[in-house]
């Protein structure tokens, strides 16, 4: 089988080479890929911002599905020839997050995704959402239940209320129609205003370019009547965090998941304080969260937002692409 490896980091350092095929242990599923998504977090661990001590060789890559193709002994509840999508902090199944699961993520330093067959923890997998194919399975582990755990979870985000989601990638476009499905009123923005166009016809309430408003929590408030919105899909990190605490409203929450401006650096708490707003730090998701969430997306008619879709052979022009910012919503890579 064929899998994806870097040596070193950069995206021209991404070779696809012939691997051996990888035999499930006991308590585990191999899975023969058919779609994968890409996230943010790919293009940091193929570049290193991730983790610069990572041990490479690597196979990078989080979120994929497939059918199940062997499983090892005593697997009881996944059987060959099951359609499957992966959860991506695959420790992680249910109650209260614990520091030890942030190690059993996929992609790094657990399994990647970006080959013709992967070996999982048998745990680690759910069935493909009814009515959705591989490519639309493909594009939740991450993003989708990224948005549902900011607006549900933590955020308890009712009908009626507001959100402001920033910028049209694969996280904020979940966020923006699990937002609307739940009854409340949306803000999105974005560096192009065409992409915005897109966010209108999603059902977007609010629009706004944020390269022609940097303040765009002004914007904001005044499409809130001054208030500010009650969740914020914090995707930029810390160099959006100032702005995003001033377009929150008093007691509102910020869910804090983004890294797009970067990590570290100075802020403004000031809002913080003032407004007492609740910052609330995701990571992902439990697997008992993927599933209820699938069942909304169901419920709901959600169909994820694939605005491109690249063939196996072809995954660095994909992570290029992501790169560029090109992309509105998901990017899928398929397996012919
Ligand atoms: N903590 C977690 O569990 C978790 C989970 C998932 C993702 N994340 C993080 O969340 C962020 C989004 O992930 P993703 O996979 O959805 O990313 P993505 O698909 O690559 O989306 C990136 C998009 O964000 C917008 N953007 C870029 N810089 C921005 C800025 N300064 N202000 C506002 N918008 C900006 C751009 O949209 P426009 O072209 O429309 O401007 C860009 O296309 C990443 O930092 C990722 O690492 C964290």
């Amino acid at each position: 089988m064929r899998a994806y490896r870097f040596a070193s980091f950069g995206l021209e350092h991404l070779r696809l080479e012939d691997r051996p095929r990888p035999e499930p242990r006991p308590g585990e599923i191999r899975v023969a890929l058919r779609a994968v998504s890409l996230n943010y977090r790919d293009l940091m661990v193929v570049t290193g911002a991730y983790n610069p001590r990572l041990p490479l060789p690597a196979t990078p890559l989080s979120d994929g599905a497939g059918m199940v193709s062997a499983v090892g002994e005593g697997v009881t509840d996944v059987a060959v020839g099951d359609r499957v999508v992966s959860h991506f902090v695959s420790g992680w199944i249910d109650g209260p997050y614990r520091a030890a699961y942030v190690n059993t993520t996929l992609g790094l330093p657990a399994a990647g995704l970006a080959a013709e067959e992967v070996v999982l923890p048998a745990a680690a997998v759910l069935p493909v959402p009814e009515g959705y194919d591989f490519a639309e399975a493909a594009t939740l582990p991450i993003a989708a239940l990224t948005a549902w755990n900011a607006l549900v979870t933590e955020g308890h985000l009712e009908a009626g209320q507001t959100v402001l989601t920033l910028g049209t990638g694969g996280v904020s476009i979940f966020a923006l129609q699990m937002a609307k499905a739940l009854g409340a009123r949306v803000a999105i923005t974005s560096a192009s205003d065409e992409k915005l166009a897109r966010c209108r016809a999603l059902g977007a309430d609010a629009t706004v370019n944020y390269r022609e408003h940097p303040a765009w929590d002004r914007k904001v408030r005044e499409w809130t009547g001054g208030d500010g919105v009650d969740v914020v899909v914090e995707n930029g990190g810390i160099g959006t965090l100032a702005t995003s605490l001033r377009a929150t409203r008093a007691g509102g929450t910020v869910a804090m998941l983004g890294a797009l401006t970067g990590l570290a650096g100075e802020t403004n708490l000031a809002p913080l304080l003032m407004m007492r707003i609740r910052i609330a730090g995701i990571l992902v998701g439990s697997r008992a969260a993927f599933a209820e969430m699938n069942a909304f997306l169901v419920r709901h008619r959600i169909r994820p937002v694939i605005g491109d879709r690249f063939p196996f052979e072809r995954l660095t022009d994909a992570l290029a692409h992501l790169q560029a910012q090109k992309h509105f919503g998901k990017i899928v890579v398929e397996h012919r």
